[in-house]
């Protein structure tokens, strides 16, 4: 049996997990000012919410979920998106029936799919989300698309890329469909094994196939904005129509599809153009659904939303060489020799740590050069420094590393000190 962590998971160790405490935190922020707030689901579900809400014929259902069977004989599987679990609470807690519509929520946690690991692809990662429930307005859509972006503009990533398509509704879906098998008919046989079931059940999945993606009928495949009904059209133009007054430059790819169900009218996703980035290009994607929450159990009602994990979103930030402004010093480390010293430095550095101050201490019984060298390897700011000579005065000495200078300070004012020489008496 191997001890090593499962395949397609990680340990994130300090060091890296303050970018992913910044990141989050910097995410939370902007979610705070497009006033979405945050929600926490369970990290597993009913494997028929899955099956339903992402869909049967998707990749994610048929090949990639974690499913087992719980001790009460119960089919459960382990989330391998955000969306249908947030709709699936927001109908189950009838918050459409709340006031304050749009319901705008985001959510932050690990997310799971059996694929076959490869960099920016895991079977555990983190989905950072957004859903907006409960308006048709497409401008709700372009405000999504907005904090998307913002979501990598803000922690410095440039090299980006919005692509932007409209599914249509479901009048031009069903018109496309039809279109689409007359199109691909006469190939089937020599489409793959997965595409010629596609062809029945969903035939919009043909043009995500990474098998067939060369065979000569993609290229001609007719295009669902070719099938648009007047509302999806007129609806898809109103969204661009936001993008542009927000200066967000975008290209129109209809043949962007997205590998879940749900989707109707606007389907996006963002793409890292910086050089390096690897095979994946794709940073996050997302877009309306209106038969979601109905699938559910719900009224009729739509949403928007998309996800991104932050671990392709770190890669992203890896590869343009932004540098996350973490701090990874340490603001006092303290120094002490002898019983009676050793225990006045746990009460003072206790009490220092309550004062709300950073504090760290040996505890490998080193001697006091080696007590300072680990000071500075750890950045220390600032080195107390506790031996017989200051016991017996009554005071601390004082080093800041960074000028060199030291001073002595009375045992009783030193946490007033302190607090002064950190934080500026603030
Ligand atoms: P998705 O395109 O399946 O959409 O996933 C969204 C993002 O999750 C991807 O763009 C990528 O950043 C990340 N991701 C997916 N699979 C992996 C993986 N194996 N390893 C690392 N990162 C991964 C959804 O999940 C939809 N729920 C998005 C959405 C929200 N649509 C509407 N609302």
């Amino acid at each position: 049996m191997s001890m090593n962590a499962p395949r397609g998971t990680q340990d994130i160790l300090p060091g890296t997990s303050e970018k992913w405490q910044y990141v989050e935190e910097q995410l939370a922020d902007l979610c705070r000012r497009y006033h979405y707030k945050e929600i926490r689901t369970p990290i597993f579900e009913h494997t028929e919410l899955f099956q339903r809400g992402v869909g049967d014929s998707t990749d994610i259902v048929q090949k990639e979920m974690y499913t087992f069977e719980d001790r009460g004989g119960r089919s459960i599987t382990l989330r391998p998106e955000g969306t249908a679990s947030v709709v699936r609470s927001y109908v189950q807690n009838k918050v459409y029936g709340l006031p304050n519509q749009p319901t705008k929520y985001f959510y932050m946690g690990p997310m799971f799919r059996y694929e076959r690991p490869q960099q920016g692809r895991m079977r555990q990662f983190v989905q950072f989300g957004i859903e907006a429930l409960g308006s048709d307005d497409p401008a709700i859509d372009a405000e999504v698309l907005s904090l998307a972006l913002n979501s990598y503009r803000e922690l410095g990533l440039q090299s980006l890329k919005l692509v932007v398509n409209s599914l249509g509704d479901q009048e031009s879906r069903e018109a496309h469909r039809a279109a689409l098998v007359r199109h691909f008919d006469p190939h089937r046989e020599e489409l793959c094994a997965d595409c010629q079931v596609r062809l029945d059940q969903n035939p919009l999945r043909v043009l995500d196939c990474k098998k067939d993606r060369e065979h000569p009928a993609m290229e001609t495949a007719p295009s669902i904005l070719e099938y648009l009904n007047d509302y999806s059209k007129d609806y898809f133009e109103q969204v661009q129509q936001y993008l542009d007054v927000m200066d967000i430059d975008y290209v129109v790819d209809p043949n962007l599809v997205r590998g879940l169900d749900y989707y109707n009218h606007t389907a996006f996703e963002i793409m890292s153009e910086a050089e390096g980035f690897g095979a994946i290009t794709t940073l996050s994607g997302g877009g309306r659904y209106t038969g979601l929450v109905q699938e559910v159990g719900g009224p009729e009602t739509s949403g928007i939303g998309f996800a991104m994990s932050i671990e392709r979103l770190l890669m992203a930030l890896e590869a343009e060489n932004v540098e996350l402004p973490t701090d990874e010093g340490l603001d006092v480390f303290f120094v002490s020799l002898g019983d009676e010293a050793n225990r006045t430095a746990v009460k003072v550095t206790d009490e220092l740590r309550r004062a709300g101050i950073q504090v760290d201490k040996d505890y490998l019984g080193k001697k006091m050069k080696a007590q300072f060298k680990a000071a500075d390897r750890l950045g220390s700011k600032f080195v107390l420094v506790l031996g017989d000579q200051e016991l017996e005065n009554g005071v601390i000495n004082v080093k800041n590393m960074a000028s060199g200078e030291q001073q002595e300070v009375a045992l009783d004012r030193i946490i007033e000190h302190m607090k002064n020489e950190l934080t500026g008496g603030k």
